[in-house]
């Protein structure tokens, strides 16, 4: 015994442990229980006589008090099941000249209060985690198959015979449409319906990754590879997919120096991680998607042109909604039935005057954009049919009629019918109109892209800092 603890009377020692921790536990270095405190005891419903003399692991559940007893090793904040609830336990080896003699435990809180407060904050979060990862898990399976893809205009399904007959080969796929016309879709459905189809789907959005990370996540890291480097390293998303399909969409965005790491990993077929010398072979298939246009891309030496010639093996243009309108009945029923599930209403449908008002829209958003209207009109909606009066302003706006006399007023230069027609017209300075027009364009676009700033950026055609800059002006939320 050191000097500094010989004062405390021998006799006390065992109040100290236990008020410096409820719930201790000391085995000797064959794991053999040679203290263990009532409280514990109690938890763990076993009596101080019972335990003691026993090899712990026979005493409590899960115990690896044993282990660092051998090893000399401690484990500070591991988690260990005891009742059917994960406790979190320090193990310390205790040590004579050096030499591992024994160890000590405890379980890390002191009453019922405590235990009540971790139960409720880190239980939570032990769960919420473990819902995580079995999604992560589920979500590297497709989602959808071509019975989802909706739509039977000679466009869209000539897009959609292509798919399929694609499906079973090991090609690169590109994948060309507008923002929302079902790119994701169409690769899922390819993916399913191939010979890989059980084997893993893993999407990667090139857009959405900060450039530095990018790498990483497509390639996977060795130990060590960078500070905050997970111990033991990493799979990139092209080892996750082994065997299956991976989907790289916005690939227009993938800055010009990944690209030719791609391009390397697409030629050679192996991947090597980041901060590693070893290559792993891959086989893995690609789907590619954008909504940019490659070849003015390549133009503008803006995309590789070899990497754009090795993804665009099979090239499938998928068809805004615009240029499938008669598609859209189909489409918006199938969305309200996807919608019902989400809302728990049934037998909800479309007035007639919906379903015409909807087909005259040009659908900047496409079916993305369908979607987000149906699921607002459904928010305000009291009845079972969506009429007029449930869309959003925008769409109403839009009425023909209005538009036709609005039209012929102007050009008529008769303001009066003009007025009656639309909305009372203030004359405002004109800035006011045009900050007026742009805040509403910001708005309209932002509601397309389901509030997604990058995407509203991009389809209101400017850069995503000067979007964020408009919306603080406009105090846009
Ligand atoms: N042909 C279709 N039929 C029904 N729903 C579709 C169809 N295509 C796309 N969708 C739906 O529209 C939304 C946008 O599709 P998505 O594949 O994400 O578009 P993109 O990747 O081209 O932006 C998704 O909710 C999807 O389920
Ligand atoms: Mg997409």
């Amino acid at each position: 015994m050191t000097q500094a603890f010989e004062r405390v009377p021998s006799s006390w020692h065992e109040q100290i442990i236990n008020l410096l921790a409820e719930r201790v536990v000391i085995v000797d270095e064959n794991g053999i229980i040679l203290y263990i405190n009532e409280g514990y005891c109690e938890f763990i419903g076993t009596t101080i006589e019972e335990a003691i003399g026993r090899p712990v692991q026979d005493v409590i559940e899960n115990s690896r008090m044993h282990i660092v007893a051998k090893t000399g090793e401690k484990e500070l904040a591991s988690t260990q099941k005891i009742n059917g609830s994960e406790m979190i336990a320090n193990r310390f080896p205790i040590l004579e000249n050096g030499k591992t003699v024994g160890a000590v435990g405890n379980v890390m809180f002191r009453n019922p209060e405590e235990w009540r407060m971790y139960k409720t904050k880190i239980q939570n979060l032990v769960e919420e985690l473990n819902y995580y990862q079995a999604k992560a898990q589920r979500d590297l399976q497709s989602k959808y198959g071509f019975e989802d893809l909706i739509g039977s205009s000679p466009v869209f399904l000539a897009a959609k015979t292509l798919a399929k007959r694609v499906s079973g080969g090991d090609s690169s796929v590109l994948l060309i449409g507008e923002s929302g016309t079902g790119k994701e879709l169409f690769a899922h459905a390819i993916h399913r319906n191939s010979p890989r189809a059980s084997a893993p789907f893993v999407a990667i959005n090139c857009s959405s990754i900060p450039e530095h990370l990018l790498e990483s996540e497509l390639f996977g890291y060795e130990d060590g590879a960078f500070t905050g480097a997970k111990k033991g390293g990493k799979k990139g998303q092209f080892e996750l997919a082994s065997g299956g399909t991976l989907f790289l969409d916005e690939i227009g965005d993938m800055p010009l120096s990944m690209q030719s790491k791609l391009l390397r990993v697409l030629q050679e077929k192996e991947v090597v991680r980041v901060g590693g010398h070893k290559s792993v072979a891959v086989d893995v298939r690609i789907i590619a998607a954008t909504h940019r246009n490659l070849e003015k891309m390549v133009e503008k030496g803006e995309f590789r042109q070899d990497l754009y010639y090795r993804l665009n093996v099979i090239k499938i243009d998928i068809p805004p909604l615009r240029s499938r309108k008669e598609d859209i009945p189909a489409v918006a029923k199938r969305l309200l039935k996807k919608l019902e599930a989400r809302f728990y209403r049934n037998g909800l449908e479309l007035s007639s005057e919906v379903t015409e008002r909807l087909m005259q829209h040009s659908w900047p958003g496409n079916i993305r954009e369908l979607e987000n209207v149906l699921e607002r009109s459904i928010n305000v909606l009291d009845g079972q049919t969506v009429r007029l009066t449930h869309l959003p302003l925008y769409l109403r706006d839009l009425d023909p009629k209005d538009r036709q006399q609005s039209e012929a007023a102007i050009n008529s230069n008769d303001y009066s019918t003009y007025r009656a027609a639309t909305e009372p017209v203030i004359v405002k300075p004109l800035k006011d109109t045009v900050a007026q027009a742009e805040k509403q364009a910001i708005q309209h676009a932002l509601l397309v892209a389901n509030g997604n700033k990058q995407e509203a950026a991009k389809l209101l055609e400017i850069g995503k800092t000067s979007l964020y800059d408009k919306c603080k002006i406009y105090e846009i939320k």
